[in-house]
């Protein structure tokens, strides 16, 4: 539909069929199916509040799309269509391993690749808009949703959800495989006070906007379609009825004009927040906000038309949302096409078949890039065939590796630990820890362990992120009978491991690895596949550590080398303050060193960059890829400044004793931070650089900012 076509629809519109466009429900409404992401309010629709309401969120199959798709345009007046809206994370139906796993990866093409390859299943379903990435900022592993994030760096986090944005939604809306993306939580969910999912988020403007800020912005550079509120407080207001927060910074400083929605009956929790007294008035402090589209209330369609006709709220506001809503379905084709491509299909279930051929072996290499190798004392990879191969723990068998957030995931396809063994290994035996025998006769006992897909993810918060303690003794049970042991993490979040890291040769984070997640696992156990990810979020050493991580500010009594033994220094008395792994690190079978480094100037200014050249070294025979990790500390600044940040990284592949050089782009954007005004701007001076393959990499050289 061309503009003016589109104007003269929306003019033809009464005011309740606008409202109507303004509020979202689940399919049971139209049919019995359907996924709850939270309470159900009591939401009671007459039949003509239901035949204008604007959008759907969370169908399972095209044949149920098509379905509600027919009755809704039969009974509405102007025949516009519905858009249907999923929480697609990481994957549709073949999972990928989970956000924080992928993020693991450093490789923003690989990010981009899952975000299309989901796209194109999640439209063979007839999926329209995903509500992902998550793009809140993590450093605290207790809170559940650390595993739908992108980790603690707001760097490494702004590319990933650049990559996701542009691999959901492609150059155009139009092409085929497309989904429009919701970036969410905005803004600063993820700083929930205590880890406790839904609590309080207490954060300064500084830290809102150096941190939490930047990777919305990336997704609003990349020209995300829409932008989901959170459920927590802002400066006191909860983000539904931010005026600041909806108003200010995102329409006014990012520029954002897409939509904006609420997340899951968030406009109803207004009530519990007790900054509305009921849903009449949570509805005008949401609409005043700036709030688009309601999710899963019906405060808009019972309120916003009484507020219109009262002339307490201008229809303008009603006006913009409403247009926004329209010109994404028309982005979408849903005017030309409201099946957007299901209808013309011959089979729907042979083409969903397809798919899921093509994406499934993609899900083994993508899960195999994502597992973090966190300790190997030579035990790996697994040379031979024939070796005497244990397999023992609670993760050994089962087929629960597709992680929160994988509704319509099927587990029957899962490959399990032991499966993907199984293809590798012929002398595999499962054992049990009555099996003293057995277990002492392995050449190596792999002892699988970790968390249930329902320990982490949504309202799934933990005070203790260790393992449980029958988990802790079996291990050291099988350690005492041989030692030659080898765990695998099942988990989506970083856990202690401080009782764990001393009973075994070698420790694998595998995260929740999705459909072909065995076998990915035993193609890095079997040394086929070369570890080569990283962790994005800091390991503690403990829970007390929390929150953690690497690019803390630079304190008044920080802790050195020379005064450790001190006492009015900022320290534990009980433990050391640095994680058990920090952020970036992650083992490989090769063995890579940085060589030379070159500076193309020792100084930078607006018009000219400089760049670093490192040699990448691979000082083994074993080809394999590593995450090259440029950081800077800017010397000396108006407020205090992280000790160092991430500022570039690159996948790199070096063949056996082989090296490669890995340029770096450092521009005076790149030094630029938040100022005590809230303006982004760099200061003069020097700065230091380090590279390395983690966050503890050392100093390299400086250059100053001229
Ligand atoms: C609640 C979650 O917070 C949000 O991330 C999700 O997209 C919605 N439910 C919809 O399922």
């Amino acid at each position: 539909m061309n503009n003016s076509e589109l104007k003269k629809l929306f003019n033809s519109m009464t005011l309740s069929e606008k409202v109507g466009q303004m509020g979202q429900v689940t399919p049971d409404f139209f049919s019995n199916e359907g996924e709850t992401t939270g309470p159900v309010a009591d939401i009671k629709l007459n039949t003509g509040e239901l035949y204008s309401i604007g959008s759907i969120l969370g169908t399972h199959k095209p044949e149920q799309v098509i379905d509600i798709q027919k009755k809704y345009l039969e009974n509405n007046r102007l025949g516009i269509p519905l858009m249907f809206m999923a929480d697609v994370i990481h994957g549709y139906e073949t999972i990928f391993p989970i956000p924080l796993a992928l993020a693991s990866t450093f490789d923003t093409n690989l990010v981009k690749k899952v975000a299309q390859l989901s796209s194109k299943e999640a439209v063979g379903n007839g999926i329209h808009v995903t509500f992902s990435p998550m793009a809140d900022l993590v450093r605290d592993p207790r809170w559940g949703r650390v595993l739908e994030s992108n980790g603690e760096d707001p760097h490494l986090s702004s590319k990933l959800t650049q990559a996701y944005v542009e691999g959901y939604q492609g150059k155009s809306l139009l092409h085929k495989n497309t989904l429009a993306s919701c970036v969410k939580h905005f803004l600063g969910y993820g700083s929930s006070e205590a880890g406790r999912d839904y609590n309080t988020v207490s954060v300064s403007d500084l830290e809102l906007y150096q941190n939490h800020l930047p990777a919305f912005k990336a997704a609003i550079e990349a020209q995300v379609k829409l932008v989901m509120t959170s459920f927590n407080t802002v400066k006191g207001i909860p983000s539904s009825a931010n005026k600041w927060l909806l108003g200010n910074v995102l329409r006014k400083e990012l520029g954002f004009d897409g939509i904006i929605i609420s997340d899951w009956g968030a406009i109803q929790e207004l009530i519990n927040h007790r900054i509305a007294e009921d849903s009449k008035e949570a509805t005008r402090l949401a609409v005043e906000a700036g709030v688009d589209i309601d999710m899963m209330t019906s405060s808009y369609i019972k309120h916003l038309g009484d507020f219109i006709e009262d002339g307490e709220i201008n229809i303008e506001t009603i006006n913009q949302a409403v247009w926004r809503i329209l010109t994404l379905k028309n982005e979408l084709g849903l005017f030309e096409d409201p099946y957007r491509g299901l209808m013309k299909l011959e089979n729907l279930d042979q083409n969903l078949d397809n798919i899921r051929k093509e994406l499934e072996p993609i899900t083994r290499s993508v899960a195999s890039d994502s597992l973090v190798l966190l300790k190997n004392e030579g035990i790996l990879p697994i040379k031979t065939k024939s070796t005497k191969v244990g397999l023992i723990g609670p993760k050994a068998q089962t087929k629960d590796l597709l992680g929160a957030w994988s509704w319509i995931g099927d587990k029957s396809e899962v490959i399990s630990i032991y499966e993907g063994l199984q293809e590798q290994f012929e002398r595999l035996t499962l054992s049990t820890i009555d099996d003293t025998d057995s277990i002492s006769k392995q050449d190596l006992v792999i002892v699988a362990l970790g968390e249930n897909s329902d320990e982490s993810g949504e309202a799934a918060s933990r005070s203790s992120i260790q393992l449980q303690q029958e988990q802790v003794e079996l291990l050291k049970k099988v350690y005492e009978i041989n030692q030659n042991v080898v765990v695998l993490l099942i988990n989506g979040r970083p856990i202690d491991l401080t009782n764990i890291v001393n009973y075994c040769k070698a420790i694998l984070e595998c995260w929740f690895p999705g459909t072909s997640g065995g076998a990915a696992i035993a193609d890095v156990l079997c040394g086929r596949v070369n570890p080569s990810a990283k962790l994005p979020m800091s390991f503690p050493a403990s829970v007390g550590q929390i929150p953690i991580y690497y690019n803390y500010l630079s304190t008044g009594r920080p802790k050195n080398e020379s005064n450790k033994d001190e006492k009015y220094i900022s320290k534990y008395l009980d433990i050391a303050n640095d994680p058990l792994y920090p952020f970036g690190f992650g083992l490989s079978f090769s063995n890579f060193e940085c060589g030379k480094v070159e500076f193309s100037s020792g100084s930078l200014s607006k018009d000219a960059p400089i760049k670093i050249t490192v040699t990448i070294k691979n000082l083994s025979n074993i080809s394999g890829k590593t995450v090259v990790q440029l950081y800077i500390e800017d010397k000396i600044a108006e407020v205090a400044r992280p000790v160092r940040e991430l500022k570039g990284f690159t996948k790199v592949s070096v063949e056996p004793l082989g090296c490669e050089e890995v340029v770096f782009e450092i521009t005076d954007k790149d030094l630029m931070y938040i100022h005590s005004n809230l303006k982004e701007s760099a200061d003069k001076g020097s700065f230091n650089v380090y590279i390395g393959f983690d966050s503890l990499a050392p100093k390299v050289g400086e250059f100053v900012l001229v």
